[in-house]
């Protein structure tokens, strides 16, 4: 499980899957979203006009607030740069509100927050044998790797067309598992 030391033997692929996926995501701004659009909304509308202690309690939507405190705060960090897109959105009565800044703001921000799974990503790629047979790259495992990862059409759908923010949580998982493998070949 010797990790290439500074992964620096041609690892441009990475970076190409990465800008052409990214690519591929600004493509599907102006494509179908889901009732989930609107659950993220109402949720950056709720966690940005009320106080802490009633972020639970509020109603007025029928998507309330049912994820767990930190991605409640997640939704309250982004709510600080979406009111520079339209403050609209951000207004709890405004149900179902999708203006094109809206919709280009919670868009965006599923991509962005994506540079994580991105990360994670490469730190999972360094973790797998890249010499073995010294083939092509297209045969390499840390090229499957990050093919599979990062172009996983399941999650560019679900995250990228019906709007959730699932890359990002995965890529906190998988930057966990990769942090836990290089940790055990530093104790080796
Ligand atoms: C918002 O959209 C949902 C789903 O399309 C619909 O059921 C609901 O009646 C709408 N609410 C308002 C206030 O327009």
């Amino acid at each position: 499980m010797a990790a290439h030391r500074g992964g620096s033997n041609g690892r441009g692929w990475f970076w190409a899957l990465a800008v052409g996926v990214t690519l591929l995501k600004l493509l599907l701004i102006p494509t179908y979203h889901s009732t989930d659009f609107e659950v993220h909304r109402n949720w950056l509308a709720v966690t940005h006009s009320l106080p802490v202690s009633q972020w639970y309690y509020e109603a007025t939507s029928e998507w309330t607030l049912d994820y767990p405190p930190f991605f409640a705060w997640f939704e309250y960090a982004l709510s600080h740069i979406a009111k520079y897109f339209d403050r609209e959105m951000l207004v709890i009565q405004n149900l179902n509100y999708s203006s094109q800044a809206t919709v280009l703001f919670q868009r965006l921000s599923v991509i962005f927050t994506d540079v994580l799974f991105i990360y994670a990503a490469h730190e999972c790629c360094k973790c797998v044998n890249g010499k073995r047979a010294g083939k092509e790259t297209l045969e390499s495992p840390p090229f499957v790797l990050a093919v599979l990862l990062l172009w996983n059409f399941g999650l560019l759908v679900v995250d990228h067309i019906h709007f959730q923010y699932n890359g990002f949580l995965f890529g906190l998982m998988l930057l966990s598992i990769a942090r836990l493998f290089q940790v055990r070949q530093r104790d080796k």
